[in-house]
């Protein structure tokens, strides 16, 4: 495993444990912070122990507050474009599910990497926001988009033109969050969650991640088109055959992988 600096890296069982390690900052995602994360996460997908990943700040304040307005503040467009501005692209492709566990602040490019993850467990202080409208700025890292994907255009045009931010509950209220945790379990609750899809067939798991995440992307049709093929495609492995036959044998399945 690699060493980082802005980061933290662990496992439990098959599940990948990457914690942004910037407490002092508020885990403000700089630049190195977010390229050390996008490799991490790569690196974790191509682990064949690990099934699940699960991403979350240090400290109890903060998920991270955003992208880190000191080191922004004076870049240039190009700068922008060249630096981690790419890299959001690197963890919007990671094959294998990631959970946010979010406690404290998830403000701007904090609320939008727990927005790229695939489930979001967050403890009841956690408030999420897109912050950047009083920066004189406006969400870079598909805060626009994924918002207004889940919560409609009213209430999203509302954080995004104000600022304001939403309790855990309310953002659980419009599906953005699936569950809400006492404060401080917030870790160890995404790593049950994590856990349980963990026991689960990686490579059905991997194609059916995929799936729901093309019904953002594609028409009905060609979604559909995708969940067939993928269906059918699971056919071929070994855990079908394992999964069928231990609901037969009425037993815990032993998915391998393959
Ligand atoms: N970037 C850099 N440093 C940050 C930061 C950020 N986004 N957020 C907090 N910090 C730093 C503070 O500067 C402070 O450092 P010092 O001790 O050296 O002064 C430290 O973290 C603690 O923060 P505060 O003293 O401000 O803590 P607080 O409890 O008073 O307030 C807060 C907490 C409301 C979250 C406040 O820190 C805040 O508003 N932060 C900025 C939130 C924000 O605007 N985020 C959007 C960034 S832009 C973006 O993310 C673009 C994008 O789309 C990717």
């Amino acid at each position: 495993m690699s060493i980082y600096q802005s980061i933290l890296v662990d496992h439990d069982e098959h599940v990948g444990i990457v914690t942004l390690n910037r407490p002092n900052e508020l885990n403000a995602l700089n630049f190195q912070l977010v390229s050390e994360l996008a490799n991490a996460l790569e690196e974790l997908d191509r682990d064949e122990e690990i099934r699940c990943m699960v991403i979350t700040g240090a400290g109890e304040k903060a998920f991270a507050a955003g992208a880190d307005i000191k080191e922004m503040s004076d870049k240039s467009p190009i700068e922008m474009m060249l630096g981690d501005f790419q890299t959001w692209e690197r963890i919007r492709r990671i094959h294998k599910p990631l959970i946010a566990a979010v406690g404290g602040y998830a403000l701007g490019g904090g609320c939008e990497l727990a927005m790229h993850c695939d489930m979001i467990v967050a403890s009841e202080n956690t408030r999420f926001g897109q912050p950047e409208i009083n920066l004189g700025v406006m969400p870079g890292a598909g805060g626009t988009q994924r918002l207004a994907r889940t919560l409609g255009k009213y209430r999203t045009m509302e954080m995004v033109l104000t600022g304001v931010q939403v309790t855990a509950q309310e953002m659980a209220d419009h599906g953005l969050v699936n569950r809400v945790v006492p404060k401080g379990e917030h870790v160890r609750e995404a790593v049950k969650l994590a856990k349980e899809v963990a026991a689960r067939g990686p490579i059905a798991v991997r194609l059916a991640k995929q799936a729901v995440l093309a019904s953002f992307e594609t028409t009905l049709e060609e979604g559909l088109e995708m969940e067939r093929k993928n269906f059918y495609l699971l056919f071929a492995t070994e855990d079908m055959r394992e999964g069928m036959r231990a609901f037969i044998e009425k037993r815990r399945a032993d998915f391998k992988g393959r």
